[in-house]
């Protein structure tokens, strides 16, 4: 019997073209699919998946199913691909399942996708690293163009808290890449009341910085 498999799969942003190659490939591989509802789109998942697959929608499903898919990987030496939306490496919140992979002793391997920060670059037609660095979560000065990616319940004020002026220009980027993707550009001091107009589920980036300016 082959040792079973964990195959973390990044699947970009939601458009099913944006899956790479290899992303397909191994969903198509794999006995066991298990995707995340809330940030991929389905298609993406029904035109690889194997028509023998099992595919497990998370939610319902919880950490415990997960943990007995990858208990079943290693009593039959089946393959899992756990869909990850953007690329695993960027927040992909992997750190639970790999441990639980390993202390399995199943291999593991991690394709990489396009992350959200791609289609947000994309989307506004510029380069996020534009006049200077891109912080990803950690504060700093000068030049630097920042992502918040699961924005909290007051981006306007962990922006501020980072140095940025209320002049300063931002984005919030919806749903990218998916059917009806919204970009809002305001300035930081009115962040807050857009985001209350808009009223937006999660899957919501926010760029500001040097990277927005004209
Ligand atoms: C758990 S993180 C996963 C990030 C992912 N690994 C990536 O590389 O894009 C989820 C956050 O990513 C961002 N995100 C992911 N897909 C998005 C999309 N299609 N549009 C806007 N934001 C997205 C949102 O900030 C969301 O709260």
């Amino acid at each position: 019997m082959t040792p079973g498999r964990v195959v973390f799969v990044g699947c970009g942003p939601g458009a099913a073209d944006l899956l790479t190659l290899r992303a397909a490939r191994a969903i198509a591989a794999a006995d066991i699919v298990i995707w995340g509802r809330s940030l991929l789109v389905r298609e993406a998942v029904d035109a690889h998946a194997s028509p023998g697959a099992e595919v497990i929608a998370w939610p319902p499903a919880t950490m415990e199913d997960v943990l007995r898919a990858y208990d079943r990987a290693r009593a039959e030496g089946l393959v899992v691909a756990r869909l990850k939306s953007g690329d695993p490496g960027t927040f992909g919140l992997m750190d639970e399942e790999l441990a639980a992979a390993r202390e399995r002793g199943l291999a593991i391997d991690i394709v990489p996708g396009v992350s959200a920060l791609g289609a947000a670059a994309a989307a506004l037609g510029t380069e996020l690293t534009r006049g200077g660095p891109l912080e990803l979560s950690r504060p700093d000065g000068g030049a630097v163009t920042f992502a918040l990616f699961m924005p909290g319940r007051d981006p306007e004020r962990e922006l501020r808290a980072r140095g940025l002026g209320g002049d300063t220009p931002c984005a919030i980027l919806h749903r990218l890449s998916w059917p009806g993707e919204l970009v809002v550009r305001c300035r930081l001091d009115a962040l807050t009341e857009q985001l209350a107009d808009l009223g937006l589920d999660g899957k919501t980036l926010i760029v500001a910085g040097a990277a927005l300016e004209p």
